[in-house]
């Protein structure tokens, strides 16, 4: 199992000629991000955190925005992003897409085929008068349906066939159990779980999907099934359980309230607010996790990675934001003394279009 350190490492050889800028912990690319995606390895990253074109809105000053003739043709544009997320996430990351609420059902279903879409986030903006787009001032009697005043971010995992949850973690322990040569009721009697979940154990509602286990019951499942000699290793917890760091002192429902950002000069016709992002990472991963913003657009996400101590990857397609990405990102990076080889120089993207090969989801020893 690769360390996040050498995840970076490879990623940032990976986006080499296409890099505006690399430091310590951020990586700017620039081109097509569906060219860069692919070449990127397999299982790096432990969050996407992304923006796409939302389409439906058809803004000219969004790059992408105003591309699709159909819905439909968008729909199978997006699907491509998702069969190359679904490749480059851990089995146990992360996934963040921005939409408009009239495509996030299609766009649901679409991504359903790899992913457990897990909340469809209404992001709410309780903006003042004056600075809430047409709310305030349209004629509400003119209404055909209900004034959109909301945003979908949809929230999602890898899924795997094979168990009820399609859930990654359930494939691993089984497949590590069954190579142990345990039975789940053996397993259960181990962690001392017997009796406090129903019938074949805590196990086998693990080995379903329908839950996961602890750190304390992980830990000790795993040295059970490594002393059995059978199984070298086992991924580490942070590597084998999707991160969700929740309590209530946050906003733990799937309606967020934040304030859109306040129109500025040079602002970028879809920048989203700073403490929203840093929210959506705080929860779902850990210190130096690496994430990809597929979309940077004024590169808000990379900087909210940044703040969180997070490593982070952001492709953009139009020169001039990429150059307001990396700008934003240098600041960050000189103040944190974390450059290493800023400015490197900028090739052309061309990228070959891969065949992605069918991965193993985990690796552990043994197998
Ligand atoms: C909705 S905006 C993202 C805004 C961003 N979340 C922010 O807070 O500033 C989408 C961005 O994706 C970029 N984009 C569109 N198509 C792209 C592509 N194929 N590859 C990379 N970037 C693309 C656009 O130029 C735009 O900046």
């Amino acid at each position: 199992m690769t360390t996040r350190q050498e995840d970076f490492e490879a990623i940032k050889t990976a986006l080499r000629q296409q890099t505006r800028l690399s430091a310590v912990d951020a990586v700017v690319a620039e081109g097509d991000s569906m060219a860069l995606l692919r070449l990127l390895p397999a299982h790096s990253v432990s969050l996407i955190l992304t923006d796409p074109p939302y389409h439906s809105t058809k803004k000219q000053n969004i790059y992408g925005d105003t591309a699709f003739a159909e819905d439909q043709h968008y729909i199978e544009w997006m699907e491509e992003y998702s069969s190359e997320w679904r490749r480059v996430l851990k089995p146990n990351g992360s996934l963040f897409c921005f939409c408009a609420s009239s495509m996030s059902a299609r766009l649901d279903v679409m991504l359903s085929k790899q992913f457990n879409v897990l909340s469809h986030v209404v992001w709410t903006k309780p903006n003042d008068p004056g600075f809430d787009g047409w709310k305030g001032k349209m004629k509400k009697e003119a209404l055909r349906q209900w004034y959109s005043h909301s945003e979908r971010i949809l929230f999602a995992e890898p899924a795997v066939d094979g168990n009820l949850f399609r859930s990654p973690f359930a494939e691993l322990l089984r497949d590590c159990r069954r190579q142990a040569g345990l039975s789940m009721h053996e397993l259960t009697a181990v962690i001392g779980a017997h009796g406090r979940v129903n019938h074949g154990g805590a196990v086998s509602n693990w080995e379903a999907g329908r839950n996961t286990p602890s750190r304390e019951q992980y830990e000790k499942m795993r040295a059970a099934i490594v002393a059995t000699g059978k199984v070298k290793s086992m991924p580490l917890y942070e590597d084998a359980i999707r991160v969700f760091s929740m309590d209530a002192s946050k906003e733990f429902t799937d309606v967020w309230t934040f304030p859109s950002v306040r129109p500025y000069k040079g602002k970028h016709p879809a920048e989203k607010p700073a403490v929203m992002l840093e929210h959506a990472i705080e929860a779902t991963t850990y210190p130096g996790d690496v994430v990809l913003d597929c979309f940077a657009g004024s590169g808000s996400t990379a900087l909210a990675a940044l703040k969180l101590g997070r490593r982070t990857v952001a492709m953009e397609i139009e020169h001039k934001w990429v150059s307001v990405v990396a700008d934003r990102v240098q600041t960050v990076s000189e103040a944190d003394g974390a450059t290493d080889q800023l400015d490197t120089e900028l090739l052309p993207t061309s990228p070959s279009k891969r065949k992605v090969p069918q991965l193993p989801l985990f690796e552990f020893a043994g197998k």
